[in-house]
């Protein structure tokens, strides 16, 4: 599909590739199959945000670092939804004095909402506010506090909008994002009922499935199709669906070359230059699973059966066991697909102190280097600070 001699001729590996132009294609495919506002959830890769500055209503920021990312793309403030479950007061400070144009905060708890009421007086501002409902973890609120803090919020300065919802990633199940729905209905009958509270909106993360590995393909028009039957008995408010797999996953891809083989009695082994520090399929533990991938240059060798492990002093550090492939050669490129989502955020990135990928963006057939090479051992080294 690619040029892989030019690219690699002049990036080398481990590095990641996104497609931006297969990213724009992806959230124009989920808007035409759903038809809600999409907020994409910046955790999954920060690396895309500003090709969607356009593209998605909003952006879910869950730290500073994430904020401070969005901000230095020039993402508007009234498209950010600061968020997050840890609200340091130091750094709210900073984003509401300096910003009256914020699309909205979250409120992950009691406490966070006192912060929000505190800071919201002192600088006389005026925020929108979405409460996070628990779905039974440390994230969110009960139903309970929830009841209460829309109860107690007698001020004209935080604005309840609504609920945020989150449960967890890659729903495969229609029946659990139905009974989300169900639940999403009945707390808003409540509000209503018990409280005269109308909802105006629901911030809904439903988790939309990526199917990683061979074997697992699905129907992805008629699984969004049921997905959409669902969303739509939801109440009648402003729906906007948070979302960081489904956008970002098929977008990246993460190039990797064999650096030494290895056969002995337990089998076939070839180290990769990567590995499970920066490369992460959801369900794929211990390589059990075989991703999508492609190897360059392509080979009419015979088949052999190989154990794809990286460059950690781990067991674990296995990206596939036990893969029926084109018998392999020193300096092979693998490529392994859907790697836009997670995977550059999420990996143990730090262990063994070996280099961070690069980045390289693809967009309009031209290819930008946007973080080269990045030595963790500067990170992992011990340098006495000054207080
Ligand atoms: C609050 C919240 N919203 C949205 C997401 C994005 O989830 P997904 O990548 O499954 O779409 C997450 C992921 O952790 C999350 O914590």
């Amino acid at each position: 599909m690619y040029n892989y001699e030019d690219i690699l001729k002049k990036y080398k590996t481990p590095s990641y590739l996104f497609d931006i132009d297969i990213l724009l294609e992806r959230v124009k495919y989920l808007k035409s199959k759903l038809g809600y506002d999409l907020v994409y959830a910046v955790k999954a890769n920060t690396f895309i945000v500003q090709y969607l500055k356009d593209e998605v209503e909003g952006f879910e920021l869950c730290s500073y670092g994430e904020y401070n990312i969005a901000k230095n793309l020039n993402i508007p403030y009234n498209k950010m939804v600061i968020s997050g479950v840890n609200k340091d007061k130091k750094e709210i400070e900073d984003i509401l004095k300096n910003h009256d144009d914020i699309l909205k905060y979250t409120v992950e708890s009691i406490n966070q909402y006192n912060l929000l009421l505190e800071l919201t007086k002192k600088y006389k501002r005026k925020i929108n506010v979405l409460i996070r409902l628990t779905s039974g973890n440390q994230f969110g609120v009960s139903e309970n506090d929830l009841k209460e803090i829309i109860k107690n919020n007698q001020n004209n300065l935080i604005e309840i909008k609504g609920i945020e919802y989150f449960s967890g990633t890659q729903k495969k199940s229609i029946k659990k994002i139905s009974h989300e729905v169900d639940k999403l209905i009945e707390i808003t009958k409540e509000l209503e009922e018990e409280l005269n509270f109308k909802i105006q909106e629901i911030e809904y993360g439903l988790g939309l499935p990526v199917f990683y590995f061979e074997g697992d393909e699905f129907l992805e028009d008629e699984f969004l199709d049921s997905v959409k039957i669902e969303l739509e008995r939801l109440p009648k408010v402003k729906i906007s669906l948070e979302l960081g797999r489904s956008i970002a996953a098929s977008c990246g891809f993460y190039l990797t070359k064999v650096v030494d083989m290895k056969t002995n009695k337990y089998g076939n082994f070839v180290i990769l230059d990567g590995g499970i520090n920066h490369l992460v399929y959801y369900g794929g533990t211990l390589g059990m699973r075989i991703p999508h991938y492609e190897i360059y240059p392509r080979k009419v060798s015979e088949f052999v059966n190989y154990n794809l492990c990286g460059s950690l002093c781990t067991i674990n550090d296995i990206i596939v066991k036990n893969v029926e492939t084109r018998k392999l050669s020193l300096n092979d490129v693998f490529i392994f697909k859907n790697v836009g989502a997670y995977s550059s955020t999420e990996g143990i990135s730090l262990f063994l102190s070996r280099d961070l990928p690069k980045v390289i963006i693809k967009k309009d057939n031209s290819l930008i280097l946007v973080r080269d090479t990045v030595k963790t051992s500067d990170l992992n080294f011990p340098k006495e600070v000054k207080e």
